[in-house]
């Protein structure tokens, strides 16, 4: 907060709140030179008059006293400076005007049609849609079937609904949630618990610098595919640092993980005579639509299981010869249950049988090993693993997802999968944000530590309060519900009680019977947030009356023949503890 009681909000990203006013301040006429929407400044006052915001300039009179400013906006918002008691605290003291959802046509408000009437509310479609105008352009078969898919969502507790959010830079794990109604407009401060920006390195002033310098330097967008419009020097220094990060020879930039492992894994196999992919049973929906993609033979192995992976593969040579490739597909760190692939063991087998290796460590990479390279790095395993995948957008804190691996299958997946060839990449500012974040994190050992820490603290109180926590081996940690209209209720109570968001995890991410919260500490959360939260987990439980068992429906992953005791005094619980040191 500033001395006007003004909370944070970075304008730079707010260019329409920012058009038309205060005529004297230098940064807003800056920003106005590239957005001459003066005739929606009336429409836009109301918008404006939402936002609490502060000037990013320096030479801004809001830095410096409002007795030295001139007259402007900011000093004609009712109510902004103080609040009843003398201080500065504006999300407590001010009642949020009314806010105009935009229209359908994305216009502003006052443009609204008569006619319209408020549909949906909500961070997919905040707006008034004119239902007969819609409904002309959908059969009305189409509508019915999809409501009713739609219905059963809502039946069984499963419909999505997104929270929205604003995180504040500076203020991580805090985020303003909006939440917009046909009535008003309200905000709220809460504490934010299941983010995976998991080390907030999104917020880092190295990663935000690094942003903003390669905007500065090379605008915005990247201008195109790589092939048809270059590739920009920023992702060339990218691919750089994450050869460096995971030791090989090769790496290449997608436009998310997501992409990255469609692309890798629905091309590599098909450039091969004979290839057969061996996928665990739980892999993420992108590995499997990847594997689905290659339209290759496909054996699943449950998950985790050493056991059924040796059967496939052997079988896999008795029936086709040993000579046949075997792709063997699966995560280091599971994201629902928490738990770790035994990896030294399936590069064992790889060996055995003469298999490559593709493993996903998109929620390891910047969070376990020597530089952040992930499990198989912190396991001493990462130079036996084919090729590795990753996420930009995670513990990085930046987006976008990339592969790593021999040069050989890294150009073969450059030069032949469509969803890297056919789009604009990545561009020059995520680019630099991705890379300073990488270099800081291969030297921020202590932040690993940190949040190895906080994560023990958490799943130490959680089990004290009697809480049906699933002693996870990873930062992730699982908290059962077991009934998804109750994990939705207590979501919901979280977050208006107790000023905490925690996404509920129902089906079809999760099996039925074991919907979850899944809690992401971060070196951020400190010990009196979680208290506050753990306090607030045991007053829900007992109003709720939910069950303190684990589901008996639950197969924990995390309890499998791999894992050894855990002492809770121990930081960094592994089944693979051996290997740390390594
Ligand atoms: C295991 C796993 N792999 C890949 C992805 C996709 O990564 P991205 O969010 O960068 O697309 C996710 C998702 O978020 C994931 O959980």
């Amino acid at each position: 907060m500033n001395h006007m009681g003004m909370s944070k909000v970075d304008l730079a990203s707010l260019p329409m709140f920012a058009s038309s006013y205060n005529e004297h301040c230098p940064f807003l006429s800056e920003v106005n030179q590239s957005n001459q929407g003066q005739a929606k400044a009336a429409k836009m006052d109301a918008l404006l008059k939402q936002r609490n915001f502060e000037c990013p300039n320096e030479e801004c009179c809001m830095f410096k006293g409002a007795e030295q400013s001139e007259p402007g906006f900011f000093d004609t918002v009712n109510g902004l400076n103080e609040d009843e008691d003398g201080d500065d605290d504006v999300q407590s003291a001010v009642e949020m005007p009314e806010l105009q959802p935009l229209t359908a046509e994305g216009g502003f408000p006052g443009a609204v049609e008569e006619e319209s009437v408020p549909r949906f509310f909500g961070s997919f479609c905040n707006g008034f849609t004119n239902p007969a105008k819609f409904e002309a352009a959908t059969p009305p078969v189409v509508r019915s079937e999809l409501e009713a898919k739609l219905g059963k969502l809502h039946d069984a507790g499963n419909y999505r609904e997104f929270i929205d959010i604003e995180r504040q830079n500076g203020a991580f794990p805090k985020a303003t949630r909006h939440e917009m109604s046909e009535e008003k407009h309200i905000t709220d401060d809460v504490t934010v618990w299941c983010n995976n920006d998991y080390l907030n390195m999104g917020q880092h002033p190295k990663v935000v610098e690094a942003m903003i310098g390669a905007i500065r330097n090379s605008g915005c967008g990247a201008g195109g595919t790589r092939n048809i419009s270059g590739t920009t020097h920023y992702i060339t220094e990218l691919e750089s640092t994450l050869a460096a990060l995971h030791d090989k020879e090769a790496a290449l930039v997608m436009s998310t993980g997501f992409v990255a492992n469609e692309a890798a894994l629905s091309t590599l196999p098909g450039l091969l005579s004979n290839c057969h992919i061996v996928s665990d049973e739980l892999n993420h929906a992108s590995m499997i639509a990847g594997v689905r993609n290659a339209r290759m033979p496909k054996h699943i192995w449950k998950h985790n299981d050493l056991h059924h992976l040796e059967q496939i593969l052997k079988g896999i040579d008795e029936q086709h010869g040993p000579e046949v490739t075997k792709l063997i597909v699966f995560e280091s760190v599971y994201s629902m249950d928490g738990d770790i692939a035994p990896i030294k063991e399936i590069n064992d087998l790889a060996e055995k049988y003469n298999a490559i290796t593709f493993i996903d460590e998109v929620h390891a990479v910047g969070m376990y090993g020597h530089k952040g390279g992930g499990v198989a790095q912190r396991n001493g395993e990462s130079s036996r693993i084919t090729m590795i995948s990753g996420t930009l957008g995670k513990a990085f804190g930046v987006f976008g997802g990339y592969i790593a691996g021999p040069a050989h299958m890294i150009d073969a997946v450059r030069s032949y999968a469509a969803g890297f060839i056919f789009t604009t990449a990545l561009p020059p500012s995520v680019s630099a944000a991705a890379n300073a974040s990488i270099q800081h994190l291969m030297e921020a050992q202590y932040l690993r530590d940190k949040q190895q820490e906080q994560v023990m603290k958490l799943k130490s109180k959680l089990q004290a309060a009697g809480l049906p926590v699933v002693w996870s081996n990873s930062h992730i940690i699982p908290l059962m519900v077991g009934d998804a209209k109750k994990c939705k209720i207590a979501s919901d109570i979280l977050l208006e009680k107790h000023k905490i968001y925690v996404q509920p995890i129902n089906h079809p991410t999760v099996p039925r019977g074991t919907e979850r919260f899944r809690l992401t500490p971060s070196p951020l959360h400190n010990d009196e947030m979680i208290d506050h939260l753990v306090a607030a987990l045991d007053d829900i439980w007992n109003s709720l009356d939910l069950s303190r068992e684990i589901p008996a429906e639950y197969d924990d992953p995390n309890q499998g023949p791999f894992v050894h005791d855990v002492d809770t005094t121990v930081p960094t619980p592994t089944r693979f503890d051996w290997d740390l040191n390594s």
